[in-house]
């Protein structure tokens, strides 16, 4: 019981910058577009408004900062860590996070949310529409695919990560919405 909690909070520890990098475009975004207005040859635009500039770096440099604090933050998670349970160097690898990581991390978010973007603008999905699973997931996937040549977290983690991913996401976007930041409640 307390091996599957630890597993849980080490998998959200992972996540934590790439979901922050995901997150705070919608507080700083705005802008010229990152596509600044271009069209592709479908005659749609590349990625759309909803996709600026500065949402981009707003994104990467929260990320970061939250990978920051992590690196902070692990020496003293450790010891309350293993108040309950035993640490394998497994959940250590993941708990002690380290900067270019977080970087990665957030810039593979960032990236796999404009790649998501091109896809929904191919097949004629409007800015701010949805595109259920591409949305929850495809920043965490291409999160994990650009930190990989610097970390390879056990699969229990990417699992765990994955499934919470999904359902925190889609929790946030109903915040979002309820609290006028955001259109639509996805
Ligand atoms: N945002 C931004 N820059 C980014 C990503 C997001 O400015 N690189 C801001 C935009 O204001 C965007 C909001 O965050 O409207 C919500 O992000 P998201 O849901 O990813 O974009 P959508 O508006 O839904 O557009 P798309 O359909 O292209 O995903
Ligand atoms: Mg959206």
């Amino acid at each position: 019981m307390y091996e599957e909690l630890a597993l849980f909070e080490l998998a959200i520890w992972l996540g934590l910058s790439a979901w922050i990098a995901n997150a705070t475009p919608v507080l700083g975004g705005g802008g010229t577009p990152i596509d600044r207005g271009h069209v592709f040859r479908d005659g749609r635009r590349l990625l759309g408004d909803g996709k600026t500039i500065r949402g981009f770096i707003v994104g990467i440099f929260f990320g970061t900062i939250t990978g920051a604090g992590q690196m902070l933050a692990a020496p003293f998670l450790q010891p309350l860590l293993a108040e309950y349970v035993i640490v394998t160097p497994e959940m250590e690898y993941v708990l002690f996070m380290q900067l270019p990581v977080a970087f990665l991390m957030s810039l593979g978010a960032l990236v796999g949310d404009l790649v998501g973007s091109f896809i929904k603008r191919r097949v004629n999905v409007k800015s701010g529409d949805p595109s259920p699973v591409m949305d929850q997931l495809g920043f965490i996937i291409m999160a994990l695919i650009f930190a990989f040549p610097l970390m390879q977290p056990e699969p229990i983690f990417v699992a765990i990560l994955i499934i919470t991913t999904f359902f925190i996401h889609w929790i946030s976007n109903v915040i979002g919405y309820l609290a006028g930041l955001k259109k639509h409640p996805w």
